[in-house]
């Protein structure tokens, strides 16, 4: 049986792009490397990684609809196999021959912090111009962007590719495959640092997308970070275009008039005044409007147009996005920051935190993983900011014990081992009126406590306060 697929991948491109040798040739209108995700008429890449081997996974992946399989173990039970050397580099090799195809204007975005959020405002904005593509979740690494890559429909006029790194090395090739030409760097944090030493080495790491861009391509940078001028050396010849709020920044915020349900700005992007109402609570996703303005701008773009395209924005699930919780007593408020955490946006989640009006502020707080030796004192390090925020710091996790220990009596609640074990204490304190923040990094589980707390909603009554959510 054969699909009637719209191709994508047409068979002469899969064996140009890859080099490899068909069984039984097949077209393919998607790209898929998880059986979960799979559409029907996808190629379905059989990648080896630590989650298991795909070639594993082949034979489901073709009864839930896949058009064929790229292998590099030969699975001769499979007719519609495509067989290459090594299924990673098949998949990479797919991304650089649809990137040489894409007639379009490509932005890459990388950033400590940010990134996702920026390049889903871009996809907003750009689609205002045009049909534009982006990754479905934060794919940013050396699968997630060959993935972005080549699933790049072939109508579309903008690509969005989010580039990552934990390990220095990484960035480089990624921005070689992508060839972007606008690359935006939203922010220099300790993030991943215990892999990478020190803040000037991730700085180095960041501009080094800078690296992949083509020849008139254009660098955007955050002139209020210490390390913009180390950044603007590293893009060379290219222009730079500087966004943030310091005087000479092409791109400047220029006011902020900041609610519990997002900002009311003014900004300054090449020349033009623009004001907008972002739906995104915190200075932070001010800046990353005026980054993601900045971009649009640096494609010859009309700024209005996408600044009114970017008041549809609202945060992502598990990176802000706000939800009411019906407890018995009355509504709390759950602002959910599960999905990661480091120094710089467990700052952001705060200060948004200290925004919202409620009887009682409390913060749920775990560990941000990933920082090395720098561990324990950035996790002390927060204790002004959480107070400042807070009424009551609820901690776990071994790195959050040297937070606990750093508030002062009166903020500090109970510290647990992990998020577990401190999911029953606070689904036992938190009040009707509370506006509750719950944030760490991913491998901390800190979603086992926003799950204890959706518990705790009264049954029938869990509709969310606002559109946001939805998305993640
Ligand atoms: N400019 C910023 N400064 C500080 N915090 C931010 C900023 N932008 C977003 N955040 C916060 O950082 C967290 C992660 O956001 P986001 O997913 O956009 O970042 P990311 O760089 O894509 O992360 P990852 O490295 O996991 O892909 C969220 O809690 C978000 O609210
Ligand atoms: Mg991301």
């Amino acid at each position: 049986m054969t699909l009637p697929v719209s191709s994508l991948w047409t068979s002469a491109d899969l064996l140009e792009a890859t080099g490899g040798t068909f069984g039984e040739a097949f077209n393919a209108s998607g790209v898929s490397i998880d059986t979960r995700t799979i559409v029907p008429g996808d190629l379905f890449v059989a990648l080896v990684g630590e989650a298991g081997d795909g070639h594993d996974h082949v034979a489901r992946a073709r009864e839930a609809g896949a058009a064929g399989v790229m292998v590099h173990r030969d699975i001769l039970s499979i007719g519609r196999r495509l067989v290459v050397d090594d299924t990673l580099a098949g998949l990479t090799r797919l991304g650089a021959f649809a990137r040489a195809r894409f007639p379009g204007r490509l932005v890459a975005v990388t950033g400590s912090v940010g990134k996702t959020t920026t390049k889903e405002m871009l996809r907003l904005a750009l689609s205002a111009f045009g049909p534009t593509h982006a990754a479905v979740a934060s794919y940013n690494n050396h699968w997630g962007v060959p993935l972005t890559l080549a699933r790049t429909p072939r109508k579309a006029m903008f690509c969005i590719a989010e580039i990552g790194m934990n390990h220095a090395g990484e960035i480089a090739p990624l921005a070689a495959l992508a060839q972007p030409h606008v690359a935006v760097i939203t922010t220099v944090a300790a993030a991943h640092i215990g892999y990478l030493g020190g803040l000037d080495e991730i700085a180095d790491e960041k501009a080094a997308i800078l690296s992949g861009l083509d020849a008139g391509g254009v660098a955007v940078l955050p002139v209020d970070s210490p390390w913009f001028s180390r950044l603007r050396e590293r893009a060379g010849s290219h222009h730079v275009v500087g966004f943030g709020a310091a005087a000479g920044a092409e791109a400047r915020l220029m006011e902020i008039e900041q609610d519990a349900n997002g900002s009311t700005l003014r900004a300054e992007i090449a020349g033009r005044e623009l004001r907008m109402r972002l739906n995104a609570p915190g200075r932070h996703m001010a800046m990353n409007a005026v980054a993601a303005l900045a971009a649009v701008a640096a494609l010859g773009l009309d700024t209005a147009i996408a600044a009114q395209a970017l008041e549809r924005f609202t945060p992502l699930l598990g990176r802000g996005a706000h939800r009411r919780l019906s407890l018995p007593g009355g509504a709390a408020l759950l602002l959910d920051e599960s999905y990661n955490a480091n120094g710089a946006s467990m700052r952001a989640a705060l200060d948004v935190l200290r925004l919202q009006p409620a009887t009682r502020r409390v913060a749920i707080l775990g560990d941000m993983l990933e920082l090395g030796e720098a561990g324990p004192a950035e996790h002390a390090a927060l204790a002004a900011d959480a107070v400042r925020s807070a009424d009551l710091v609820f901690t776990c996790g071994p790195l959050m014990w040297h937070l606990n220990q750093a508030i002062p009596a009166r903020a500090r609640a109970d510290h647990a081992a992990d998020a577990g074990a401190l999911a029953s204490i606070v689904a036992a304190r938190v009040l009707a009126g509370d506006a509750i923040l719950v944030k760490g990094s991913l491998g901390s589980r800190m979603k086992v406590i926003v799950e204890a707390l959706d518990a705790l909603t009264v049954a029938g009554d869990a509709a969310p306060t606002n559109a946001r959510g939805g998305r993640g």
